[in-house]
């Protein structure tokens, strides 16, 4: 059955404060996402992260999700960590915190990520591992999404890696859309004769696009860090229009 996006068109962190107070929401709508798009995929998406991440291969390590929402992807996270022995710093809202109840030992961080940077460094001074998941979108909208990664980055330990995963790329949607693929995606789900709108080039330069991302690696890349834009596991729910953003501390 389509989705009606609009329901899940959240403005930003204050919204999303909001729906993690409201009882009507499941935990996944609370974070934006239709149950149907996100159920059952948190454990491909943790594989997916965690190969990017190089987690099998860390032991006892130093973690931090910023924006870890109070879905079944946080919980997953947060199993896997404690199962691991790892130590596993949370940051979201405090609604959203209190919404996610992580489990005893995990140490949680609230308020708006960089703001709250201080009260992180206290938590832990570096992280081996960084994961911001289907945040950027937020960020962009709302704030400077380069300072954001750039503050994000300086968390990093030599070694460390930095994911900002689940990007919507506008440019890439526009392609896919354009594409045999897309068109078949659109009869399936929305309509079994029509075809897809394209989004105008304008409509693409108001959203992250190639050029944000491009430019991002490339900020990033001149502030010493090594950085690569990477596709999804074909797997996973939005795969098709959002790609990773992989930061390392050499
Ligand atoms: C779409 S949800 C993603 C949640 C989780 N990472 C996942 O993929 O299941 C976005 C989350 O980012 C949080 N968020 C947005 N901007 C933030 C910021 N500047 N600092 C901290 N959290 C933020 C929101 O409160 C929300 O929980």
């Amino acid at each position: 059955m389509a989705i009606d996006h609009s329901r899940f068109d959240v403005a930003g962190y204050d919204a999303f404060r909001q729906r993690a107070g409201d009882p009507s929401l499941s935990g996944e709508e609370k974070i934006g996402f239709p149950a149907s798009l996100r159920e059952g995929a948190e454990g491909p998406i943790a594989d997916d992260i965690a190969a990017k991440l190089g987690w099998s291969g860390v032991g006892e390590a130093r973690v931090l999700d910023v924006g870890c929402g109070c879905g079944a992807l946080a919980r997953e996270i947060a199993a896997r960590a404690t199962a691991r022995g790892d130590r596993l710093v949370l940051v979201d809202s405090p609604e959203m915190l209190a919404a996610l109840d992580p489990p005893q030992g995990i140490a949680a961080v609230p308020g708006r990520f960089p703001e709250n940077l201080d009260a992180i460094r206290a938590a832990c001074d570096a992280f081996d591992m960084i994961i911001v998941y289907s945040v950027a979108q937020y960020v962009h909208k709302e704030g400077n999404l380069s300072a954001f990664a750039e503050s994000a980055a300086a968390l990093l330990d030599h070694g460390g890696r930095l994911l900002i995963g689940d990007i919507p790329n506008a440019s890439m949607r526009a392609r896919f859309l354009s594409s045999p693929a897309g068109l078949a995606h659109h009869r399936a789900h929305y309509d079994p004769e029509g075809a897809p709108r394209v989004p105008t080039t304008d409509e693409i330069a108001r959203e992250i696009n190639d050029a944000t991302l491009l430019m991002l690696a490339t900020v990033l890349r001149a502030r010493g860090y090594h950085a690569y834009l990477l596709p999804q596991d074909a797997r996973l729910p939005q795969a098709n229009r959002r790609e990773d953003l992989l930061v390392v501390k050499p």
